[in-house]
């Protein structure tokens, strides 16, 4: 199946550089949110970084221009999927409010289209029954930030349909990143797996009083070669997220381990998401 136009809907953190992403890999791009203050940001950044691609002479004007062509940001989700071969959502981390997402789309979108959720945990079989196209309901998910980390997880749930994954797997290939393909859902997947375990032992060790959260983070970079430490990648990925994973397999699990940490809750309480609100465990203009 070949898979020509996108559509992306919710232009936060993680959307909004999907859809540059792929309209630079040449698909047909819209991208929409229900929120009209992040859809501004989202076609501000847009705009910012084609012509940054210009000034580092990434890109030239022709090219910048006829790429940017290909992205439109658009004030509804019909307007954004109604013709798409291929939706990629990224919207809040609640399953009951992709649920509804899910069923609308089924609705809206052409019998053909595949239906992909960029969720950081949740499996798509969860959502895959509020559509009438499971077979079409899959995981792709991305990396922050998306115009550069190479990863994308494929997930493969017992519903889906061998055509769907080969044809996400294409997508994200054109998009020049390295797909990898779970064979079964699990929480998580392979990334956040990995990552909630450093995680869960620096959060600890900063409670504890052991160190700082700039040592903590220097010893990440400087002792294990991270690109980034665990707070500045909390910082970078959203505080929010995480306490709403955390939430989340806590409400699975029944299990206390799998609570948010108390830091994590003070931060989400405030409102310190990180990066995105200028607070988290570091201060940004
Ligand atoms: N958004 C878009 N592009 C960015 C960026 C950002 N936030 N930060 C940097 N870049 C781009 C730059 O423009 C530059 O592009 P160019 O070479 O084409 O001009 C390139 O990245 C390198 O930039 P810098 O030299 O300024 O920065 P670094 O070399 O320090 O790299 C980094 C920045 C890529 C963010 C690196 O620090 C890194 O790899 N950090 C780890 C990120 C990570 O682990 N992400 C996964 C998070 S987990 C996740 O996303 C799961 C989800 O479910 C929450």
């Amino acid at each position: 199946m070949e898979i020509n136009k996108i559509a992306i809907i919710g232009a936060g953190n993680m959307g909004h550089q999907i859809a540059i992403a792929a309209c630079l890999a040449g698909f047909k791009v819209k991208c929409t949110d229900t929120n009209s203050e992040i859809l501004s940001k989202a076609v501000a950044f847009a705009d910012n970084y084609f012509s940054e691609r210009v000034k580092k002479g990434k890109l030239s004007e022709v090219e910048a221009k006829l790429t940017q062509s290909n992205l439109e940001f658009v004030p509804s989700i019909a307007l954004a999927a109604s013709d798409a071969d291929l939706v990629i959502e990224a919207i809040i981390e609640k399953l009951a409010i992709k649920r509804e997402l899910f069923a609308e789309l089924d609705k809206i979108c052409p019998a053909h289209t595949i239906l992909a959720s960029n969720s950081s945990y949740i499996i798509s079989s969860k959502i895959a029954d509020a559509t009438k196209r499971p077979e079409k309901v899959c995981n792709m998910h991305f990396f922050n930030p998306a115009l550069v980390m190479k990863l994308v997880e494929v997930v493969k749930g017992p519903h889906v349909s061998n055509e769907t994954i080969e044809a996400v797997m294409e997508v994200a290939r054109k998009m020049g990143k390295s797909p990898v393909l779970l064979h079964k859902e699990i929480y998580g997947f392979l990334v956040n797996r990995l990552l909630q375990a450093t995680r869960q032992e620096a959060l600890k060790l900063l409670d504890m009083g052991v160190a700082s959260v700039e040592d903590i983070d220097t010893a990440a970079k400087n002792g294990l070669g991270y690109p980034m430490g665990p707070f500045e990648l909390l910082d970078l990925t959203g505080i929010d997220l995480s306490y709403y994973a955390s939430m989340e397999k806590y409400k699975e699990s029944g299990d206390p381990s799998d609570r948010p940490s108390p830091t994590i809750v003070e931060k989400f309480t405030k409102g310190n998401y990180g990066k995105k609100a200028g607070k988290g465990f570091y201060e940004y203009e």
